[in-house]
């Protein structure tokens, strides 16, 4: 039995993988489009290891209109659209603007122009929390106001949820639905696919399990004099399946009277630095090198998800634990090392 077909763009990504795997072992059959701009072809394999076939993959960059219709052209009607393909580095964003606007709007232009022109189902946006800036209250709900971008990155994903938005008003068939990320962390439990960094990462978990392999200089925690109750930033990590699994319950959720909907995904708790490396350990029982260091430009002080409506709506809720993720971080990266 087929749930149907599901276009992914970015399927061999971090999080656009583990959401392929998860769409098939629910009935779904995937399709990837991806340009490998950030992600390798070995990934395909770790994905047809999973999933025990080889998923169909266009080697296609979502801003080239002509190859992206000729994706639908070749495996349209679609039950749904899965639209991760985007530059995601926040510090990158600043220094190369003009790429963020081009890649991560046109990319969503272009793909809500082939939708329209092929049966697609509904789009599953990939957000983040970024758009919430520092939080008036957390945990944060999806009520919360959009603040100015602190970042051309936010900025592309604030821009992204206003297209898609002002596209449901303008065509009456097509529904969305904007997922807003909080901090996906963690691998596969096999250990067949998980995050693949180019250079030196910027994130806290890949340094981290790079810092423990003996790959990096020790991790700078940036900062540990921020008004929480150890100093530290805190944030809302989120094991990456759980997060995949979020899009198959958005895929699958009965057409509601609304035609546009937003959810956090988070696990709807906070955890700071020091008690990530502390889980980290406990986890893993290796130490992990680090050391205080000064605060890091553009940083929120404190943020985590109410994600409840996602959970009443969707039927959807975190199963895995900071431990559990950062065990599969872990693991992944190990075998990476070896
Ligand atoms: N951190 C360190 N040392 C490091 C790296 C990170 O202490 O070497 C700290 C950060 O200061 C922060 C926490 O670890 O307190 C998490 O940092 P990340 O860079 O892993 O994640 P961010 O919360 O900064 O960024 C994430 C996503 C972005 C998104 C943003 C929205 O990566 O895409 O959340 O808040 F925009």
């Amino acid at each position: 039995m087929s749930n149907g077909k599901v276009l992914v763009t970015g399927g061999a990504g971090f999080i656009g993988s583990h959401t392929v795997v998860e769409l098939a072992a629910a009935g779904y059959r995937p399709v990837i489009v991806d340009n490998l701009a950030n992600s390798d072809r070995k990934v395909l394999a770790g994905i047809a290891d999973l999933v025990g076939y080889e998923v169909p993959f266009y080697e296609v960059d979502c801003t080239d209109a002509a190859a992206l219709d000729a994706v639908f052209r070749q495996e349209a009607p679609f039950a749904g659209i899965i639209h991760f393909a985007a530059y995601k580095a926040v510090g990158e964003s600043v220094e190369r603007p003009t790429a963020y606007f081009l890649n991560n709007i046109g990319s969503t232009a272009v793909l809500l122009e082939a939708m329209a022109a092929h049966p697609s189902g509904r789009l599953v946006f990939s957000s983040s929390c970024t758009v919430y800036g520092e939080p008036a209250h957390i945990p944060v709900d999806e009520s919360a106001p959009i603040r100015p971008a602190e970042s051309p990155y936010g900025y592309t994903k604030q821009a992204c949820e206003r297209l898609i938005g002002d596209q449901v008003a303008a065509a009456p068939g097509f529904r969305a639905t904007l997922l807003r990320y909080f901090n996906p962390i963690g691998a596969h439990p096999s250990a067949r696919i998980g995050e693949l960094p180019i250079g030196r990462p910027n994130n806290l978990i890949p340094f981290l399990t790079q810092a423990v392999a003996g790959l990096r200089e020790p991790l700078t925690v940036f900062g540990d004099d921020y008004p929480t109750p150890d100093g530290t930033c805190i944030r809302d990590y989120i094991h990456v399946v759980d997060l995949a699994r979020a899009h198959v319950a958005a895929l699958a959720a009965p057409d509601g009277d609304e035609r546009l909907s937003v959810y956090n995904l988070g696990t709807g708790e906070g955890a700071s630095v020091k008690e990530v490396v502390a889980a980290f350990e406990a986890a893993t029982g290796r130490a992990v090198p680090h050391r205080m260091g000064p605060r890091r430009a553009g940083d929120v002080v404190a943020i985590y998800a109410d994600a409840q409506k996602a959970e009443r709506e969707l039927g959807w809720r975190t199963e895995r634990s900071l431990k559990e993720a950062l065990a599969d971080a872990w693991r992944w990266q190990e075998q990476l090392g070896r």
